[in-house]
């Protein structure tokens, strides 16, 4: 699926929307990751999903604590949102000391990944794929895989 999103409101509502459609997965952790260039709308995405779910304290991109983790209202099919940012990360294996198998193992944890492709040699197929261009218009092409 892909969507032309012409504003950040526009990209809000749609993270927003797909919030909406996330269900725990019995085999661990939900795992989304997102691609895009530097400014693509990575991290105003996951801002706008971790609203739609009930974090109230402002989510700021991870880049230099690479990542953060957010806990839930009860009520949620989640108990925490993990975000995290491999931008500054070499291979897979710098993901063990973020914790990352064992985030992986609870099924109460939603992660969003931006970066994917830094450390694509240690991550298990995602539930959920997400790439964001940033057209020379402006306008962003989301697309869900
Ligand atoms: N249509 C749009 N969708 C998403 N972001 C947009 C859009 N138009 C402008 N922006 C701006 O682009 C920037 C995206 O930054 P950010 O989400 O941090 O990118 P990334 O995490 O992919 O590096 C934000 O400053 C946002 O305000
Ligand atoms: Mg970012």
């Amino acid at each position: 699926m892909e969507k032309i999103i012409m504003t950040l409101a526009e990209l809000e509502a749609e993270a927003m929307r797909f919030a909406g459609t996330l269900a725990p997965s019995p085999r661990g952790a939900t795992l989304v990751t997102l691609s895009g260039e530097l400014g693509a709308g990575k991290t105003a995405f996951t801002k706008a999903v971790a609203s739609a779910l009930g974090v109230g304290e402002t989510v700021t991109s991870p880049t230099f604590v690479l990542e953060k983790i957010y806990a839930l209202p009860p009520g949620k099919h989640f108990d925490r949102l993990i975000h995290i940012d491999a931008y500054r990360l070499e291979s897979g294996a710098d993901l063990a000391p973020l914790g990352f198998d064992e985030l992986m193992r609870s099924e109460t944890n939603l992660i969003l990944l931006e970066w994917p492709e830094k450390v694509r040699d240690a991550l298990p197929e995602p539930s959920v794929h997400i790439s964001i261009i940033a057209e020379p218009d402006g306008s962003r092409t989301v697309s869900y895989g």
